[in-house]
């Protein structure tokens, strides 16, 4: 059983998210838990050191003293600055996005780490921990394809008098993109949805999320590209790399000045011409087409992500310290024994260091 807790101050570029909020870490401590805190973990997401001490926790001044904790929970995956911590033993609970991120894999591979995903813990068919986030994602994905819609081409997503409003596709209709459809709608835009289950695209077309609705299929989707001002990606194949749904020759086929916001950027992408972004740097063009794909969206939005997030894994979080083999935590393990363990992410990767020999 773990006795010992750590928070780390999180650490990716622009990154204002902590894990765990005061009420979460006071469910640990009143469990009997020993929670260490880095010094100022949650300053900007709004919660002071002086609100964890009274939740019972430790806060201590260097990184280093949290990660010597027996479990560590952080929100982003471990950057290279940290693998320095890794070592036999460590419990590492977190989004980890391993299909995408090989060298992560072999890192925790080769320090015995055992590393669990919040991104790939399932209740049935759903992403209990996925959830929370690609909510908030979703909804900035409408926020932030707007506003780069009126540097690009200069439309306005709800038309005016006499201009029609912009289309928008969005491409993977579960949570992240119902979310952002709901925000493009609410900004009067026309939007089709895109997904390879009917069923959700039936349901969202009639409760008016959705204007128009496709099946997910390549020739398909290039046609609807064509005419399209803002494309939202955001298909999952939970634990595997993104599927790529638009291919690099149809994003040339869209307009000059129109936006792509990749929302699968932290499994891989699923539009061909998408690469990682950051918070501070986060468009490129290619193509004379404006590309958002930053890996942390809820990261821009400290307060009510933190607070969501830790809602979603607060009891996770004590089943891993005192039974992992509870069912709230399935699908968790990603890593054990120096072995990638989770069939998928394993499948994925085999096939993603297979496609790079
Ligand atoms: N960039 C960020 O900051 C950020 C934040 C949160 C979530 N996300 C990511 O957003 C993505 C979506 O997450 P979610 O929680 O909405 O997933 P979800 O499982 O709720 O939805 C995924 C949808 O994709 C559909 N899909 C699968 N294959 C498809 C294909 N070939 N064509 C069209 N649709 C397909 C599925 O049917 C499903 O409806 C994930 O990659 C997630 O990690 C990114």
């Amino acid at each position: 059983m773990v006795k010992t807790v750590g928070l780390p101050t999180e650490v990716k570029d622009g990154e204002r998210r902590v894990a765990l909020d005061p009420h979460a870490v006071a469910t640990l401590t009143s469990a009997g838990l020993r929670v260490r805190v880095q010094q100022g973990a949650g300053i900007a997401a709004g919660f002071e050191d002086s609100e964890y001490r009274s939740a019972g926790a430790d806060v201590v001044p260097d990184a280093a003293e949290v990660w010597a904790s027996e479990l560590v929970v952080k929100v982003k995956e471990p950057l290279r600055c940290e693998w320095k911590w890794f070592r036999p033993g460590l419990k590492l609970f977190g989004y980890l996005h391993l299909a995408a991120a090989p060298d992560l894999a072999r890192a925790l591979q080769e320090t015995g780490v055992e590393a669990h995903a919040f991104e790939t813990v399932r209740e049935g068919r759903h992403l209990p921990l996925l959830a929370p986030m690609s909510d908030i994602a979703g909804r900035s994905a409408a926020i932030m394809g707007a506003y780069y819609l009126a540097q690009g081409s200069g439309t306005l997503l709800g038309g005016s008098a006499g201009v029609p409003p912009a289309r928008v596709v969005v491409i993977g209709m579960g949570v992240a993109g119902t979310m952002a459809a709901r925000g493009a709608r609410g900004m009067d835009a026309e939007v089709t949805g895109v997904d390879i289950d009917l069923e959700r695209l039936r349901r969202l077309h009639l409760d008016g999320t959705l204007t128009a609705t496709l099946a997910s299929s390549s020739s398909a989707i290039g046609e609807t590209l064509a005419e399209a001002d803002l494309v939202v990606g955001a298909a999952l194949v939970p634990g595997a790399r993104a599927p790529i749904v638009v291919d690099a020759a149809q994003v040339r086929s869209m307009r000059k000045g129109s936006v792509v916001v990749d929302l699968a950027i932290d499994q891989g992408g699923c539009i061909e011409t998408s690469h990682p972004t950051s918070l501070s740097d986060p468009v490129y063009e290619e193509t004379g087409v404006i590309h958002y794909c930053v890996t942390n969206v809820p990261g821009q939005f400290p307060r009510t992500a933190s607070r969501a997030l830790s809602a979603a894994i607060a009891s996770r979080v004590l089943q891993l310290a005192l039974d992992p083999s509870d069912p709230l935590l399935t699908g968790s393990l990603n890593v054990a024994h120096g072995r990638v363990v989770h069939p998928v992410v394993a499948a994925a990767l085999a096939t993603s260091l297979t496609a790079v020999s």
